[in-house]
């Protein structure tokens, strides 16, 4: 659905240059939920903004759909934009119009006659929970109120990219809920590509199917959203799944050691579940086979998306053999497992 290859951006700013984005290369899949996740300055608006040609690219091509947005004319590119939709943290809804009438928007700007364009934004207000407001103004809508008008807006000329620019930044965590859902059930409804930039993990967990992390104006890491929760490759990566999965547990338990006896070897062990695997007797069955003692350091359950997500971190006690072909057993069920203490 986009094709970004060799992107830069340069911006010059009171005689200096900033490179705001640094080769970046990303392809997003029809259908899915793509989320980048940078700190602040890192690119996130400016990428977004490229692919819809708000800004345009220094270095670089963008496909959206299979045509070259970098190349379009004028009216090429407000024929294009309509096929793409955009929301942002600050909703940039107008102030002097009514919820019907902002929604009623975009469809005038395409020339939809009346009738139709009218029908529509009924549709499209029914879609976000809204029709009871449609004669309010912007300023007597709560923040979540005020991005439904947003997405109803977006959605107005059916467009097969929807591009989010941290549209849930400004809410609070149970309107923000909300608001992913009703993009989860869009994306799901009409199989509409949406791209969504956050600095918030939490977003990433709760709708992403694969993100791509930006650093610094490059992308340094992109994969299944699982992926990179459960193997973060990168130290921006692990700071950010960190902050919502606590994957840490205090670091003395880490040195500390149980009593142990004669060629009893002990391996402080994390292991990853992910999906069918969470709902196994997988560690008890591991005891049993191979005769080990297993100490529960700590653990924690979560679920990304709609997948299941565990880690625990256990010491793990045995004959030094036996101990490794344990590992492999886990490994071979298919967890991930990481050797935090060898002792
Ligand atoms: N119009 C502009 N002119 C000059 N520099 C800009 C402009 N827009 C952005 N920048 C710079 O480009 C870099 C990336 O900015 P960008 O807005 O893309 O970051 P961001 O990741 O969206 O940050 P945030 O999370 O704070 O929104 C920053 O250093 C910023 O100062
Ligand atoms: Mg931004």
């Amino acid at each position: 659905m986009i094709e970004i290859k060799n992107l830069s951006k340069i911006y010059f700013a009171s005689g200096q240059e900033i490179l705001a984005l640094d080769n970046v290369n990303l392809r997003v899949q029809k259908g899915e939920i793509f989320g980048i996740i940078g700190l602040s300055g890192a690119g996130k608006s400016t990428l977004i903004r490229c692919i819809n040609m708000l800004e345009k690219p220094t270095r670089g091509s963008i496909t959206v759909d299979g045509r070259k947005i970098t190349l379009l004319d004028k009216r090429e590119l407000r024929l294009a934009r309509q096929k793409i939709g955009m929301i942002f943290q600050q909703f940039n809804l107008l102030s002097s119009r009514t919820v019907f009438d902002n929604v009623l928007f975009p469809l005038e700007i395409a020339g939809a006659p009346r009738q139709e364009a009218a029908r529509r934004v009924q549709e499209l207000l029914e879609l976000v929970g809204l029709t009871d407001k449609a004669g309010m103004y912007p300023a007597q809508l709560s923040g979540g109120q005020k991005q439904r008008v947003g997405i109803a807006r977006a959605l107005a000329n059916g467009p097969k990219l929807l591009l989010s620019d941290e549209a849930t930044s400004a809410l609070d965590p149970q309107t923000t809920r909300s608001i992913l859902k009703l993009l989860k059930d869009i994306n799901r409804q009409f199989h509409l590509t949406i791209l969504l930039i956050t600095h918030d993990m939490n977003v990433i967990k709760e709708v992403c199917d694969r993100v791509a992390v930006i650093d610094n104006s490059r992308i340094v890491e992109v994969g299944h959203v699982l992926e990179v929760f459960s193997n973060p490759q990168t130290p921006t990566s692990h700071s950010f799944v960190n902050a919502v999965i606590s994957r840490d547990f205090p670091g003395e338990l880490l040195h500390s050691t149980t009593e142990r006896s004669g060629d009893i070897a002990s391996k402080l062990i994390r292991v990853s579940f992910i999906g069918a695997s969470a709902g196994q007797p997988l560690i008890s069955s591991m005891i049993r086979r191979y005769n080990l003692d297993v100490n529960i350091i700590y653990g924690n359950i979560d679920r990304i998306k709609d997948t299941p997500f565990g880690n625990l971190t256990l010491e793990v006690l045995g004959h030094p053999g036996l101990l490794q072909e344990a590992l492999d057993y886990l490994r071979g069920e298919g967890l991930e497992i990481e050797v935090l203490r060898n002792a």
